[in-house]
Order: structure tokens, then sequence, then C-alpha cells
């Protein structure tokens, strides 16, 4: 089994967390960026500087690790923009080291952490130029926009993380690769999903997509 990491500077979340994996026979490494090889779980605190950004290039790099985060404060957004992140767990500091154990049981049982991926096809908009060129209104996750800026395809989540207006309604800007939320004006680059300008204060979602002739193709987790 690849190897399991931790980065979390609360002593007794860290002590919890390093108990229920001896109590498997396992063990968390600490988090060493270039020591890591195809890890299996990493478990961090949403208290970490930087954590959002880190955590979407983390899932970029190493799709298959299960990712879990504490939270110690009740905060829906935040934990909404965990999850937009890539976190595939987010539960609060007492609650995380007893999930983390019954995680740890089914990787130990060969079982996948991480949910399988398919492709989806979303409904082509006309659009013969740059910007919005499709839509999964009904995806079994969330809707998602399709963009094309400069020959890449794009997709992001398409609900605003300020009040949920729906972006592919948004003005396009083909120089930045910007769209602008039409409620209140929030800025996203459509193939990163940072977020440029608020009112929004978090970035979207985004997923992988492809243009296969006249198909666009967004890749988007199974469900059971
Ligand atoms: S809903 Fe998008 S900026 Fe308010």
């Amino acid at each position: 089994m690849g190897p399991l990491v931790l980065r979390v500077e609360n002593a007794l979340l860290k002590k919890h967390l390093r108990r229920q994996a001896s109590r498997l026979g396992l063990e968390f490494g600490e988090f060493r960026d270039e020591k890591l090889e195809s890890p299996k779980m990493y478990v961090t605190e949403l208290e970490q500087p930087e954590l959002l950004k880190e955590l979407t290039d983390w899932k970029e790099k190493w799709p298959e690790c299960y990712v879990a985060i504490s939270v110690s404060e009740p905060d829906k957004e935040l934990w909404i923009a965990a999850e937009t992140a890539g976190a595939d767990l987010v539960a609060n500091r007492g609650a995380l080291p007893r999930l983390i154990h019954e995680r740890l049981k089914l990787l130990l049982d060969g079982k996948a952490l991480v949910k399988k991926k398919v492709l989806q096809k979303a409904k082509p908009v006309i659009n013969k130029g740059e910007g919005l060129i499709g839509r999964l209104p009904d995806s079994s996750e969330d809707p998602i926009a399709v963009f094309k800026w400069k020959e890449s395809v794009c997709a992001v989540r398409d609900i605003c993380p300020h009040a949920g207006f729906s972006l592919a309604d948004g003005e396009f800007d083909s120089d930045s690769g910007v769209v602008t939320c039409p409620e209140h004006g929030s800025r996203f680059h459509v193939c990163t999903g940072e977020r440029i300008r608020g009112p929004a204060d978090y970035p979207l979602k985004k997923y992988r997509a492809f243009q296969d002739g006249e198909e666009i193709l967004v890749e988007i987790e199974q469900t059971e």
C-alpha cells in the first residue's frame, strides 16, 4: 500500500489519528513533499495556510489519493470550499479519527476509497468561438458549464459560490478567460476555477473535459 500522509498541527488530533492507524498495524508518515510517491491517504487540517489551493494541485497530481480534512469551526461555506477543492472527506476534529479508522480498514480490505470517474456528455451550446460551448444541467454531481478558451476545453461547477447563480449565463472575456457572474459580479477563471474577484470568497470546482468531434465530454464521479 502507498504511504499514508499526515499534515496536522493539532497535537491531540495527531495522537488520535496515529492511534487509529496503529490499531490496524498501519502508520502515518509526515508530510514531506519531495519524498512522496503515490500516497494512498492524506489527512490534513483546513487551518493550514493556502490549503485550498494546494489541495487542488494535490488532487491533480494524485487523483487516486484519498484526502480527508479536519475542520475546527462549523463554517458551512468553508466546508463546501474544501469539498470543491477536491477533499473526499471533510469532518469535524472530534469525528475524524473514527472515520479515518473505518476508511483505513477498507483500504486494508483492498477497497478503493476514491470514487471512479466516468465521462458524461454535455449538451452543446451554439457557439462558433470561445466562451460557453456546453452545459450539463443535470449531471449526477452539480450543474457544470463547459467553456472553450485558447484551444482548451475547460469545465467548472456552474454554481456561483456567492449566492448560487449560474455562471454559464455570465459574460465571458475571451482575452483573459474570465467569466463574470451575472448577479453580483464575482469573476472566475474558467480553466483554473480561480476566484479573481468577489463577493464570492471561494474558487470554482473544475472538471476535466474533452472535445471529441462534435461531442463534449466531462469527467465526473461515478454514482453508486
Ligand atoms: S451569485 Fe455570483 S456574485 Fe453573487
